[in-house]
């Protein structure tokens, strides 16, 4: 019998600033072979990154570009954008990655790049996104993977997780409850976009056969 040809697998680019274990759960993920994706390159803007160690125990293939070294924010995203594009890569992903993107870089690579983000957007943009939601006193917050527009922690939501926040929490616990939610969360999104599932309707994300959660999450519950 004709032996089958192995579908393509969708290229990642991985871009991250420090200890990557974002990358790791992706990683992990791709190691399946049954997984649709794989990583082509890691980048990181720090030599210094975590995260480098991590890819390369694994065998992928790492570049670290310093920001530092270039005279604009222009001039250092082009210098991504040449290397990412020369790796083949097909969907740029932010795990960490502590620099802003220029409008032109998120532009070129529109529904080509996806972030995660340690709350449930649009609430708690930016920095101290943890200590953000302790001094608003929510009852839950969360993670989410978005498609990256221009600006700032926007653009269309894939999916989210929901994490209680308890009396007592402080920044780190708190973090650290959100960041194992982030590590299913990754992984599940790209998959979802390798699978072809992944549509952007008047910037709302719909998924094709998508199982969606139907009970109400409460918290406290007693
Ligand atoms: C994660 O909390 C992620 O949501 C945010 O930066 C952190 C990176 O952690 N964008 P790691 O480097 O993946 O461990």
């Amino acid at each position: 019998m004709e032996k089958l040809k192995p579908l393509e697998k969708l290229k990642l680019g991985v871009l991250i600033s420090g200890r990557g274990s974002n990358l790791q759960a992706l990683i992990d993920a791709t190691a399946d072979p049954a997984f649709p994706a794989e990583i082509v390159l890691v980048i990181s803007n720090k030599a210094d990154a975590g995260g480098l160690l991590r890819a390369q125990a694994a065998g992928v293939a790492t570049k670290v570009i310093p920001h530092k070294e270039f005279s604009s924010r222009e001039a250092f995203d082009t210098a991504l954008d040449d290397t990412l594009r020369a790796a083949g890569v097909g969907l740029v992903c932010l795990a960490g990655f502590m620099r802003l993107l220029s409008a032109k870089f998120a532009t070129s690579w529109h529904d080509r790049l996806i972030n995660i983000h340690p709350s449930l957007l649009p609430s708690f943009k930016g920095l101290d996104s943890h200590g953000q939601a302790l001094t608003a006193g929510v009852r839950f917050s969360g993670c989410t993977v978005h498609f990256v527009r221009p600006e700032m922690d926007a653009g269309p939501i894939i999916l989210q997780a929901a994490v209680p926040v308890h009396d007592g929490d402080d920044e780190d616990i708190l973090a650290a409850r959100i960041l194992e939610a982030e590590h299913r969360c990754y992984p599940l999104a790209i998959r979802l976009i390798a699978e072809g599932r992944v549509t952007i309707e008047g910037e709302i994300v719909r998924i094709a056969n998508g199982k969606f959660a139907d009970s109400p999450l409460l918290n406290p519950i007693g």
